[in-house]
């Protein structure tokens, strides 16, 4: 069975922004037992982006918004929804979308936050796209941004290097026949969220002295039992989308994982056949920004002239929840 809307729906524009601090391995071996040599071979990351004390998700969205605005050639206010997908708000609330709404002025808009991990762009992306398909909204903005930063723990090296901060937005749009998103899946298992997650700071234990001392305001992770997961989904998802819709790894002109870690992306590529100058990858520079990975990944690779209008493209990702899913799309311009 395949997932598709009533209507096309395809993604018009994009933008990213990085905080402008760079993090290099060498930097990180100063503060914790690492070095360059292990991050690189076990993660494929070089560097990474933090923010500055006091910036928070929406200082990273609003830029990368704008941009994806201005390369449309579109007012704020024309704006009609604004998806926020993000595990890392300014704050609890208000929503983190509201903060951006404002920021840009997309005085007509409506929004909210989406909270998948490292999923939520997808997430985010195929109900955006269900509400430009409902032909109740014709322009809505989905943006992925985290400042994995604020919730790392400097000690644990495990997680420590794994992550940087950033954002990347998309506009959808109707679009014509034949162009967009083609067909979606998207799962939740929740039986799995004790291997990555954030203990506190939510209702269930609320933020205290104990909380901070324990250290669960960080990001808690089980390396390995992610690892096995995400190979699995990545690469049989990916997979399955491509058979359902009678395509072969060829047909693909881009593969665009979540950037998790390079060895996972590989063995995804590698169980497609895929050749390997079709994989988006931008961990290398930037890291594990999360929401941020899948929409910065396609504006870099438009903007190196890697998929044109029509392009078969093919976006995976996984995350905390556990969450997962795959998108093919056809590049709408
Ligand atoms: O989007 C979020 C989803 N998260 C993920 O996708 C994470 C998936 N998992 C992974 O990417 C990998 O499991 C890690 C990169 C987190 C770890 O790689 P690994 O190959 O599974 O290493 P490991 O945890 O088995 O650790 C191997 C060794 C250990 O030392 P011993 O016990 O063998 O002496 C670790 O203590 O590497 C050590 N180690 C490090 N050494 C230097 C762990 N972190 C570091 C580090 N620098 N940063």
């Amino acid at each position: 069975m395949t997932r598709h809307f009533a209507r096309p729906v395809g993604i018009t524009a994009t933008g990213q922004y990085y905080p402008e601090r760079r993090v290099t391995n060498d930097d990180l071996s100063m503060v914790m037992a690492t070095n360059d040599e292990w991050i690189r071979t076990r993660t494929g990351i070089g560097s990474r982006h933090w923010v500055e004390k006091g910036q928070g998700a929406s200082d990273l969205g609003v830029p990368a918004l704008q941009m994806a605005l201005d390369q449309r050639g579109m007012m704020a206010d024309e704006l009609e929804v604004i998806i926020v997908a993000t595990v890392t708000p300014d704050t609890f609330f208000p929503a983190t979308a509201c903060r951006i709404q404002d920021a840009v002025g997309a005085k007509n808009a409506f929004g909210f936050d989406l909270s998948a991990a490292c999923s939520g762009f997808l997430y985010a992306l195929t109900s955006g796209a269900a509400l430009v398909a409902s032909g109740a909204y014709s322009k809505v903005a989905v943006v992925g941004v985290d400042v994995m930063s604020s919730i790392m723990n400097m000690e644990d090296r495990a997680t420590g290097v794994l992550f940087g901060d950033g954002a990347g937005a998309v506009i959808l749009e109707p679009v014509e026949e034949g162009l967009g998103i083609i067909d979606f899946e998207h799962r939740i298992d929740g039986s799995g969220g004790c291997i990555l997650h954030m203990p506190a700071g939510g209702s269930r234990k609320p933020a205290s002295h104990e909380t901070v001392d324990a250290k669960e305001h960080f990001i808690h992770q089980s390396g390995s039992e992610v690892f096995k997961f995400a190979v699995r989904e990545m690469a049989e998802g990916s997979r399955a989308m491509l058979d359902r819709n009678g395509f072969l790894p060829a047909d693909l002109k881009l593969f665009v994982p979540h950037q998790a870690n390079l060895r996972i992306m590989d063995a995804a590529a590698k169980r497609l056949e895929l050749p390997n100058d079709r994989m988006v990858v931008n961990i290398d520079r930037y890291a594990n920004t999360t929401a941020a990975t899948i929409p910065t990944a396609l504006h870099q690779a438009k903007g190196e002239g890697r998929m044109e209008k029509g392009d078969l493209v093919l976006l995976s990702a996984f995350g905390a929840g556990l969450t997962w899913g795959t998108i093919l799309l056809r590049w709408a311009y």
